[in-house]
C-alpha cells in the first residue's frame, strides 16, 4: 500500500481535523503517501484530490470544522456515481480510503467497499454519537460541552424571570445530546425519541416540579422526537395549561462548530492512527471506534444500528434527577 485516500464527510463535526492530521501523520511514519478529497464523495467523484504533507495538517489539531470540507452528496447513493469515485481513485494511484462521517457516509461508505476491490475503513465522525461499534464518536465531547456552556447561560435567565424554557438541541433521531447535556445541566424533563415524553407527561412533571418550590424550569427537546421540536412542544403544552410564561430557544448549528475538546481529539487522533495501520495490516469494510478504551473495529453494517441500548442508563438516570 503506497497512497490512501482520506475524506470528511456528511454534517462537519469538531475533531475531524485532529483525526485528518492523524491519518496524514501515521501515513508518513509508515511511508504511505496520503491524498485529501475535498467535499466528500462529491469531490471523490469529481477528483477534487490534493496532496497531504506534515506540514499541510500543522496548526489544525484545535480547529473545528474540516480543512477538506464536507458534503452531502447525493450521486454517491447511487451506483453510477460510485463507479465513477472508484475512476479516479484508479486515475490517481489512490490503493484504499479513509471516510471519516457518520451513518449516511457510512452507509456509502459499505456499498463502495462491497462494490469495488478498493479498501475503505471509516472513523466515526458525528456530533450525533448515534453509531454502534464506538463508545464516542468525534465530536460528541465538544457538541454536549457546547450545549452545557449555553444552557447554563439560559438557566441564568430563566431563575431571574421563573420563566420556562425550551431548548431545542441536535442528535437527528437519537437523543444522546439531548439526555447527556439535560443530565448535566438539571433539566426538568429530557424529551427524547428514546424517553418517548408526550406534552401531557411534562404537564406532570411541571406540576410535581411547583410542589417542590421550583420556579423556573429547562426543558430539553431532541429535535428527532415524534412529536416535532420545541416550537411543537411548546404549543402542546399551552393547551393544556396556560399557566407558564415560556421562552424557547433553538441551539442549531452552534452545537457543530467550536474547537474540540480534549477528549475529542485524542480519540480523533487515536483513531487516525489506526486508520492507517488497519488498512496496512489488510483490514477493509469497517469502523474504526473505541470501545471501553480500546480500539475495536466493527463491521459498516454493525456500525450502522443505533445502539440506543446504551441510553437506557441515561433515561433512568435523569428520571430520578429530575424533581
Ligand atoms: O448529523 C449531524 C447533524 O448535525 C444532526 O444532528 C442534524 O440533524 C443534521 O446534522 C443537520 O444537518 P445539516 O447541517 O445538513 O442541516
Amino acid at each position: 500500500m503506497k497512497r490512501i485516500a482520506v475524506l470528511t464527510s456528511g454534517g462537519d463535526s469538531p475533531g475531524m481535523n485532529a483525526a485528518i492530521r492523524a491519518v496524514v501523520r501515521a501515513g508518513v511514519y509508515h511511508g504511505v503517501q496520503v491524498l485529501g478529497v475535498y467535499r466528500g464523495f462529491s469531490g471523490l467523484i469529481e477528483g477534487d484530490f490534493v496532496e497531504l504533507e506534515v506540514r499541510s495538517v500543522g496548526k489544525i489539531l484545535g480547529k473545528g470544522g474540516t480543512i477538506l470540507k464536507s458534503a452531502r452528496c447525493k450521486e454517491f447513493r447511487k451506483v453510477e456515481g460510485r463507479a465513477k469515485a472508484a475512476e479516479q481513485l484508479k486515475k490517481w494511484g489512490v490503493d484504499a480510503l479513509v471516510v471519516i462521517g457518520g451513518d449516511g457516509s457510512f452507509t456509502g461508505a459499505k456499498l463502495f467497499s462491497e462494490e469495488h476491490s478498493i479498501p475503505v475503513v471509516g472513523l466515526p465522525g458525528t456530533i450525533d454519537n448515534d453509531l454502534a461499534g464506538t463508545d464516542f464518536t468525534i465530536g460528541f465531547d465538544t457538541a454536549i460541552n457546547t450545549v452545557v456552556e449555553a444552557v447554563d447561560k439560559i438557566r441564568d435567565t430563566a431563575s431571574s424571570h421563573n420563566r420556562l424554557f425550551y431548548v431545542e438541541v441536535m442528535g437527528r433521531d437519537s437523543g444522546f445530546i439531548a439526555l447527556n447535556s439535560g443530565i448535566a445541566t438539571g433539566a426538568i424533563a429530557i424529551m427524547t425519541p428514546e424517553t418517548g415524553l408526550t406534552a401531557k407527561d411534562l404537564v406532570e412533571a411541571l406540576k410535581k416540579a411547583e410542589t417542590n418550590r421550583k420556579s423556573s424550569s429547562i426543558v430539553i427537546v431532541a429535535e428527532g422526537c415524534e412529536f416535532g421540536g420545541a416550537y411543537e412542544l411548546s404549543k402542546q403544552v399551552k393547551e393544556l395549561t396556560d399557566k407558564y410564561e415560556t421562552r424557547i430557544t433553538v441551539l442549531g448549528h452552534i452545537q457543530r462548530g467550536g474547537s474540540p475538546s480534549c477528549a475529542d481529539r485524542v480519540l480523533a487522533s487515536r483513531l487516525g492512527v489506526e486508520a492507517v495501520e488497519a488498512l496496512l495490516s489488510g483490514k477493509s469494510g469497517c469502523m474504526i471506534g473505541v470501545i471501553n478504551d480500546r480500539v475495536v473495529h466493527t463491521d459498516f453494517g454493525k456500525a450502522l444500528n443505533n445502539k440506543v441500548e446504551s441510553l437506557k442508563d441515561e433515561v433512568l438516570l435523569a428520571q430520578i434527577l429530575s424533581i
